[in-house]
């Protein structure tokens, strides 16, 4: 499965600090899913325009089945991830960021801080995960089921 992920981050974009978020959903996924994964990896500040841009090419141009992002979610002005999401998807799955918040809940308070949605973009399925390289544990396992459910519907199996 070819996958795309996207870590929004200023400062990890910037080199202020390194990116631990994107290799974590590598090795997360990784450990979720049977098969062989070819990965698309882009790092990049909190810009919505070029935000949306990646997005689209990752899925239209590269083929990117599933495109995973981290980071942006927030409630801070620099945060735009979810709307440069609902910019591209054709249809929103809004159960997805329901379910991290409300299992992350119990755990960590300030998971209801996180906006994170998903969706669907012709063939290809846009998954957002808050920034905190714990959240990527925290949240790709509780929908990793339905992701999987979700492209084979996309691939009409
Ligand atoms: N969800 C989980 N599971 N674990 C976390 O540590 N951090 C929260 C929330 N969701 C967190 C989480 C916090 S503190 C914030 S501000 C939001 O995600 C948004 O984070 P982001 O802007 O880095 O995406």
């Amino acid at each position: 499965m070819k996958v795309g992920r996207v870590t929004l981050s200023d400062r990890a974009s910037a080199g202020v600090y390194a990116d631990r978020s994107g290799p974590e959903i590598g090795r997360v996924l990784g450990e979720l899913y049977a098969g062989p994964l070819e990965w698309v990896v882009r790092l990049m500040p909190d810009e919505r325009p070029a935000i949306a841009q990646a997005l689209r090419e990752l899925c239209d141009v590269e083929g990117c089945e599933l495109v995973v992002t981290t980071g942006g979610t927030g409630p801070s002005p620099r945060d735009v991830t979810p709307e440069a999401t609902r910019e591209v998807i054709e249809r929103e799955l809004p159960g997805f960021g329901e379910v991290m918040r409300m299992q992350s809940f119990a755990k960590v308070p300030t998971a209801i801080l996180s906006r994170a949605t998903a969706g669907t973009r012709g063939g290809s399925l846009i998954v957002n995960l808050p920034g905190n390289p714990r959240a990527i544990g925290e949240c790709l396992p509780l929908v990793m089921p339905a992701i999987l459910e979700a492209l084979r519907h996309l691939r009409g199996e």
